[in-house]
């Protein structure tokens, strides 16, 4: 069983961007702690960041035949809040989908509590900082089981 997952626009820049909402840890450095725990769990994971629309779409795309993956758990950044192309690309492919955030973006600017992408993912998880991811790991696990079990 194996997770990609996709980070968008900015999330290049974490350990250095705004450290008082995103944190100190790099994106290096937090995929390798949401690798290690998704290795305890019995996940495999795969990762993806770009900072331009189209890469993304064509990474969402590729779950499968590149990437060889069951199931997309995604960071879209600032795109959440207006890419169409991105909504698309998910409804797309047909593997379990969750949309993270690493902030609350409910508690801050309104443009931030619009989400384009939500109706086409399972569910959304924000606020717990890395953990957003491990947890949304987890959720595509169980659904993934629930779906071999069928
Ligand atoms: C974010 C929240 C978005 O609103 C913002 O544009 C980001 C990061 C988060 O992880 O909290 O770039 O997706």
């Amino acid at each position: 069983m194996k997770i990609l997952i996709v980070n968008g626009p900015n999330l290049n820049m974490l350990g250095a961007r705004e450290k008082q909402i995103y944190g100190e840890q790099t994106l290096d450095e937090m995929n390798k702690e949401i690798a290690a725990f998704c290795n305890d769990n019995g996940m495999e994971t795969a990762f993806y960041q770009s900072n331009i629309e189209g890469e993304i779409v064509s990474a969402i795309h590729g779950v499968r035949s590149v990437y060889g993956a069951d199931a997309i758990v995604i960071n879209a950044g600032a795109y959440t809040h207006y890419s169409h192309a991105i909504g698309d690309a998910l409804a797309c492919v047909k593997v379990p989908k969750a949309e993270v955030h690493i902030s609350n973006v409910h508690a801050r600017e309104n443009f931030r509590h619009l989400s384009v992408l939500a109706d086409n993912c399972n569910g959304v998880i924000c606020g717990f900082g890395a953990d957003s991811y491990k947890l949304a790991c987890l959720a595509m696990k169980n659904i993934l089981i629930k779906q071999a079990e069928k």
